[in-house]
C-alpha cells in the first residue's frame, strides 16, 4: 500500500494486513472505478439548473451553519481531476487556488486514494502527542531531511493542526529562549495567521477587532519591489532604530520570504542577509514562516530558495504539507513541556503529507530548470501579454514559482473581488491578496498543472477582461 509498512512477511499483524492482497485487489478496484469516473471530467462545465435549486439551498444552509456566507459559491461533489474539480451544483472548474495553497497533487490524485486507503487501515482517525504511529516518524524526518539537503542543520519537527498554530509553536520556542524579551518584529503586510498571537503580527487591523494585545509587534517597512538599495536602507535604519529604541525586548523577527497574503512579493537574498546579520547582532531570533511558500519555489523551503540556509533556525511549514509543523535547531528545544497539544495530526493527512511530497520531488517541481519556475515563467509570460491586450483592466505579473499574482485594474480591493467573482462564474478559480494594491493570485497545484491549463486559464481571462469595468 504505502512505502511507510512492510511486506507481508512482517511480524506485525498491521503489515501483513497493509499488504494482504485482498487489499491490493480492493486498491486497484477502487483506483480503476475513479479513473473511469475522472474520464468524464473534460473542462470547464455550467451548473446542472436541474441541480441550481438543491445547490443554492445547501449553501444556504452552510452560511447559517458557519456563521457567514462562504467567500465562493462553491461545495465541493467530492471528484476532480488534476486542477479540475466536480462542485455540488455539477458545475466543473480550474482551480488555480486550491484552497488557498493546499491541494498540491490537485484532486482525487490516485496517489491521495492509495494514501488515504493505508490510513483507513490504521487504528485510529487522529494521532496525537501521547500517542503516534510510525509514518507520524517518518514524515517529521521527511520534512527535515528536506530542510536540511544544503546545510540547514535544523533537527527538530513538531507537528501540528494549522499553520497559525505551527507559528505559535514557534513563538512560544522564541520567548522561551530570549526572556524576558517580549516583543516581535515583523515586516509591513506581514500574515501569520488568525489566533490572538498571531494575529498581532498579522497586520491587519480588522482581524484585530476587539482582541486584547496578547504580544507587542514593532513592524518594519520592507524594500520596495524593485529590492532598490535606498529602500533596504530605510527598513534597516528602521529596524536599527527599533533595536535601539527596545534594547534587549525583541525575541523574533518574522519573516515571510514572498509575502503572501501581503501580496505577493518575493523579497531578495541581499536585503534577507542585511535584515538577519542586524538582528544577531542583537541575539534575536530568526523565524521563517514558510506556511504558504513551502513547495512552490525552486526548493521545496523558500530558505533554500533564497540560499538563506545558515540562517534556519525555527521555520514552519504547513498548507501543501497537508499537515503543519514547526521545525527548530537542537539549542532551541524548549527546557520544559512547553509544547504539546491533543492531536498532532489526522492519520490520512499525514499519508497524504508523504504522498505529496513524493510526487512534488518526482515530478521535478524543484530546481532551477525544474516544473515551478517552468510554469512560472509561462504563465508570467502569457500574463504580461495578456496585461498588454488589456490596459488599465490587469497589470502584472507578480510572484514567483507557483505563486502568481496580477493587479486588477485600479488595484482597488472592490474591483479585485469582482474579478475573482466574475472568474469564478466563467469556470477559474482565483484568490485576492494584498490591499494596496489588492491583487487576484494564482496557487495551481504544483504537480499536475500542465502548460495546457495555463492556457485555458489564460482563455477564460480573456473571456471576462472585456466586461469588466475598474
Ligand atoms: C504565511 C502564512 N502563515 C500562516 C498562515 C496561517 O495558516 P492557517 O490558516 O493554516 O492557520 C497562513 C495562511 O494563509 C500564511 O499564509
Amino acid at each position: 500500500m504505502t512505502d511507510v509498512h512492510k511486506p507481508g512477511s512482517s511480524q506485525l499483524i498491521a503489515d501483513r494486513l497493509q499488504a494482504d492482497p485482498r487489499v491490493q485487489q480492493a486498491e486497484e478496484l477502487l483506483k480503476s472505478a475513479l479513473l473511469d469516473a475522472q474520464a468524464e471530467i473534460q473542462g470547464v462545465q455550467p451548473a446542472d439548473p436541474q441541480l441550481r435549486t438543491d445547490y443554492q439551498n445547501l449553501l444556504e444552509r452552510l452560511s447559517e451553519a458557519r456563521g457567514g456566507a462562504p467567500y465562493f459559491p462553491y461545495l465541493a461533489s467530492g471528484i476532480g481531476k488534476g486542477p479540475w474539480v466536480e462542485l455540488a451544483d455539477g458545475s466543473i472548474k480550474l482551480d488555480f487556488i486550491t484552497g488557498i495553497g493546499v491541494h498540491g497533487l490537485g484532486h482525487s490524485h490516485p496517489r491521495l486514494l492509495q494514501a488515504g486507503l493505508s490510513a483507513a487501515l490504521c487504528d485510529t482517525v487522529m494521532q496525537g502527542n501521547l500517542q503516534q504511529h510510525r509514518p507520524s516518524l517518518l514524515v517529521a524526518e521527511r520534512l527535515l531531511q528536506l530542510a536540511n539537503t544544503h546545510g540547514a542543520a535544523l533537527e527538530h519537527c513538531l507537528l501540528t493542526t494549522s499553520g497559525a498554530m505551527a507559528n505559535e509553536n514557534a513563538l512560544k520556542i522564541a520567548f522561551h529562549h530570549r526572556a524576558p524579551a517580549d516583543r516581535i518584529l515583523a515586516l509591513d503586510d506581514c500574515f501569520a495567521g488568525r489566533t490572538l498571537a498571531t494575529a498581532q503580527i498579522t497586520d491587519r487591523p480588522q482581524y484585530r477587532i476587539g482582541l486584547p494585545t496578547a504580544i507587542t509587534v514593532d513592524f518594519i517597512p520592507p524594500e520596495d519591489r524593485e529590492h532598490s538599495q535606498a529602500s533596504q536602507q530605510r527598513s534597516l535604519d528602521a529596524l536599527d532604530k527599533l533595536l535601539k529604541r527596545h534594547p534587549g525586548k525583541y525575541a523574533a523577527l518574522w519573516l515571510e520570504l514572498v509575502a503572501g497574503e501581503g501580496g505577493y512579493y518575493p523579497g531578495c537574498t541581499e536585503y534577507f542577509r542585511k535584515l538577519i546579520h542586524r538582528v544577531k547582532q542583537d541575539n534575536v531570533l530568526v523565524i521563517f514562516d514558510e506556511v504558504q511558500t513551502f513547495g512552490r519555489l525552486s526548493e521545496p523551503y523558500a530558505f533554500q530558495h533564497f540560499g538563506l540556509d545558515e540562517h534556519a533556525e525555527l521555520v514552519t511549514v504547513g498548507k501543501i504539507t497537508q499537515l503543519c509543523a514547526t521545525l527548530y535547531k537542537p539549542e532551541l528545544k524548549p527546557n520544559g513541556p512547553l509544547l504539546s497539544q491533543t492531536f498532532t495530526a489526522a492519520s490520512s493527512a499525514i499519508a497524504a503529507s508523504l504522498a505529496t511530497l513524493d510526487e512534488l520531488e518526482s515530478t521535478n517541481c524543484f530546481g532551477e530548470a525544474g516544473r515551478n519556475n517552468e510554469l512560472h515563467a509561462y504563465f508570467a509570460h502569457q500574463l504580461a501579454a495578456l496585461s498588454k491586450d488589456y490596459p488599465g483592466k490587469i497589470s502584472g505579473p507578480f510572484g514567483c514559482g507557483m505563486m502568481i499574482a496580477l493587479t486588477p485594474g485600479d488595484g482597488s480591493a472592490e474591483y479585485a473581488k469582482n474579478l475573482v467573482h466574475a472568474l469564478f462564474d466563467a469556470g477559474l478559480m482565483s484568490f485576492v491578496a494584498g490591499s494596496s494594491p489588492a491583487r487576484v493570485r494564482f496557487l495551481p497545484p504544483p504537480a499536475v498543472t500542465e502548460k495546457q491549463h495555463v492556457d485555458l486559464a489564460i482563455e477564460i481571462m480573456r473571456k471576462v477582461l472585456p466586461s469588466m469595468n475598474p
